[in-house]
């Protein structure tokens, strides 16, 4: 039977990091990091999203700003906004919550922010960056991902890593990140033939389909790592990952529980970002 790796511990453990080194750089250099978290229209997924965000700005002592923008804001109107808070000293961190209203080019957005200022790690020369392993920020999801694979003590030096997903957001990043790792990735999708006996060959198995319950405990190998990045509702509102979690539990020696797996170390990742943003803006690192 799996243990469960708890991505509310590792997640806490990374914010109280966060926390305590925030504090050095207001007590000893009188900088105070500072997130702004813009939201165009009422999605309330992402209004979700937001609110959490900001609560952990608070919970770190970071100052955060919010933008909360109506559904028929033009693109100009957002992308002034992001070019305000690009020369705002007091913003060391921007995030534009995605998915935006179908009227805004998401590119468009993504390429005016700073890369700087660039949390996500969403903009071409960031992604450029990991693809050569020059990075200053790793995209949130992914690196939380390599930080619950990290506490597990499991060495990715020469392990089978099998990625299911190619988003831009996931599957292609942590592809990079866990090749940078000295693992050997294959990426697969909804194109790939023999799934099944790819995946029966990983090590480490990350999931991230966006489809409930797509990965069966036949699929895994014995002694697997399972990450799941899922977040699915089901029709009885109730919360379920890509990974069937009954079956795959007794096959794998990790995995991550939906929810309390991977959702929570995607803001911490993010406070991570933005100290890091801050120290670099201010020329500390
Ligand atoms: N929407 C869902 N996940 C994310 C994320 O990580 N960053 C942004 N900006 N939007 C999102």
């Amino acid at each position: 039977m799996a243990q469960l790796i708890d991505g509310k511990a590792v997640s806490a453990a990374v914010k109280a990091e966060v926390a305590e080194e925030a504090a050095k750089l207001k007590d000893e250099k009188g900088l105070k990091v500072g997130l702004a978290v813009v939201i165009v229209g009422n999605d309330p997924a992402s209004r979700v999203y937001v609110n959490n965000k900001k609560k952990a700005c608070e919970a770190v002592g970071f100052q955060s700003f919010e933008y909360a923008l109506d559904e028929a804001t033009t693109q100009e109107q957002l992308l002034d906004l992001v070019n305000v808070l690009n020369r705002d000293d007091r913003v060391n961190g921007i995030l534009v919550q995605l998915p935006l209203p179908k009227h805004i080019d998401e590119k468009a957005i993504i390429n005016a922010i700073s890369p700087e200022k660039d949390v996500d790690a969403f903009h071409p020369i960031n992604v450029g960056k990991i693809m050569i392993g020059e990075y200053s920020f790793l995209p949130c999801t992914p690196a939380g991902v390599m930080r619950l694979i990290e506490s597990t003590g499991t060495d990715i030096t020469g392990k089978q890593c099998v990625v299911i997903g190619r988003s831009n957001i996931v599957g292609k990043p942590q592809a990079m990140l866990l090749l940078q790792k000295n693992g050997t990735v294959t990426i697969c999708h909804s194109k790939t033939k023999n799934l099944k006996e790819i995946c029966l060959g990983a090590d480490i198995l990350v999931v991230a389909v966006g489809r409930a319950n797509f990965v069966t405990g036949d699929m895994i190998k014995e002694g697997a790592v399972v990450i799941d990045v899922g977040m699915n509702r089901l029709d009885n509102g109730k919360l379920c990952g890509d990974v069937e979690f009954e079956s795959a539990e007794k096959k794998a020696s990790y995995i991550t529980p939906v929810p309390g797996g991977v959702g929570p170390m995607t803001i911490a990742m993010l406070m991570k970002n933005t100290l890091t943003a801050a120290k670099q803006q201010a020329g500390i690192e």
